[in-house]
């Protein structure tokens, strides 16, 4: 039985495929280290900014080099974390290459970038696998896993979503004096996978 919530992330990504009737997914838009394909059949194409490997693509998520309806199924992973100091030192692109960003618009402008040209490159009922984390940003709750939900109305529909939860986080840094916070908001220690149909 495939189950929506696990820690394993290929269990999700093994359950998404069978679900779907898929031997392994057309392609992925930012196939990074290529992690999640430690026990799933590797993509047919690999697309990065920022290669890490020979076989990867250089090409933007918002901007693929395909035509139109190339693809039935596509993975999207990208960064998730904002206020990232690199993205205010270096700019946008230089700051995906640092992994994350530095205003939450900034990352909902890359997203709903990407919602529109995924909607382009898959055939009809394709899918789009979309791995997102929700952040608490500037002492305010993102719910970025439904505002994915908001940006992609009239595109996608939310067929089906999977918790994949953590056992560990990085430590925080001790703030000290003054800088010491009351805790106001849960410690996130979940992701999310989410399958979106093109409409
Ligand atoms: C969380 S990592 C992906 C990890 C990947 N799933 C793996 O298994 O290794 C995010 C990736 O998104 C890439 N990225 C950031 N902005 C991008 C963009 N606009 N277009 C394509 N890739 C982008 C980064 O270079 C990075 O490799």
């Amino acid at each position: 039985m495939i189950k929506s919530c696990t820690n394993n992330q290929s269990e999700i990504l093994q359950g998404i495929l069978e679900l779907n009737e898929l031997h392994k997914f057309d392609a992925d838009l930012t196939y990074g280290n290529g992690m999640f394909y430690k026990d799933i059949p590797e993509p047919d194409f690999k697309f990065d900014i920022d290669p890490q490997k020979d076989d990867v693509i250089e090409a933007s998520s918002t901007n693929v080099p395909a035509v139109d309806g190339a693809f039935q199924s596509v993975v999207f992973d990208p960064p998730f974390l904002t206020y990232i100091k690199q993205a205010r030192e270096h700019g946008s692109v230089m700051a995906k290459r640092f992994g994350g960003y530095w205003r939450y618009e900034e990352l909902a402008d890359h997203y709903q970038q990407t919602l529109i040209e995924a909607h382009r490159i898959l055939t009809d009922k394709g899918i789009l696998v979309f791995k997102c984390q929700d952040i608490v940003h500037n002492h305010k709750l993102h719910p970025t896993h439904i505002n994915i939900v908001d940006w992609a109305a009239g595109l996608f529909r939310l067929k089906d979503l999977f918790v994949l939860s953590a056992n560990h986080r990085m430590p925080m840094p001790e703030k000290q004096g003054e800088a010491k916070r009351k805790q106001k908001h849960s410690r996130i220690y979940h992701s999310y996978f989410m399958v979106l149909e093109k409409q």
